[in-house]
């Protein structure tokens, strides 16, 4: 995969076959089709897609922009192109979508044991500012509270 060759793009309602599979593939607890189609029709979310030359969705994220914030819930790479740079291309496309957006920052809950998650979000300047334990129940962990602050005058203000 080149990563040159990626596009990010915003999702549509014909995407909805292809995110669901991506989910499916990605997540032990996958959003269901309903789920998704629910988020590509809400105002306030943000579902973006990398997408491959021939079509081929390689990712996914889904953020919330809510006030002055934005609320990261879903980002995913099909495992067949985890470790190409997509997860952060689209991160890197969402941090630049906050900060045009006004956003103060951008937070996200992650498991605690997703290393892959964490390593992602780190790399991007992510830091951890807490910890909800046992926020998750299949399986059951931690959720690692992180946060990574866009407009620091705006949280001055
Ligand atoms: C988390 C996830 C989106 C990362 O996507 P990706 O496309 O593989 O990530 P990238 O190739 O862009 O990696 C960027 C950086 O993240 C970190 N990273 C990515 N995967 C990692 C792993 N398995 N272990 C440690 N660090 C990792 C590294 O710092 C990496 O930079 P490097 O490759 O130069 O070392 C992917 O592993 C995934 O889809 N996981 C399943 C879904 C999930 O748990 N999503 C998060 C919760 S919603």
């Amino acid at each position: 995969m080149s990563l040159a060759a990626l596009r990010i793009r915003p999702a549509r309602g014909e995407d909805l076959a292809a995110l669901t599979a991506l989910e499916a593939e990605c997540f032990h607890g996958p959003w269901s089709g309903p789920m998704i189609a629910e988020e590509l029709s809400r105002e306030r979310a943000w579902v973006d897609l990398a997408e491959l030359p021939a079509g081929e969705i390689a990712g996914y994220s889904c953020a919330w922009s809510v006030l002055d914030t934005c609320h990261l819930l879903r980002i995913a790479t099909r495992p067949a192109d985890q470790r190409h740079g997509v997860g952060r291309t689209l991160l890197t496309h969402l941090i630049g979508r906050a900060r045009s957006a006004g956003h103060r920052e951008i937070e996200l809950e992650v498991a605690s044991r997703n290393h892959a998650a964490i390593g992602l979000y780190r790399a991007l300047g992510f830091v951890q500012v807490g910890k909800r334990p046992a926020y998750y129940s299949d399986p059951v962990d931690d959720a690692a509270l992180m946060l990574l602050i866009l407009n620091d005058e705006a949280s001055r203000a």
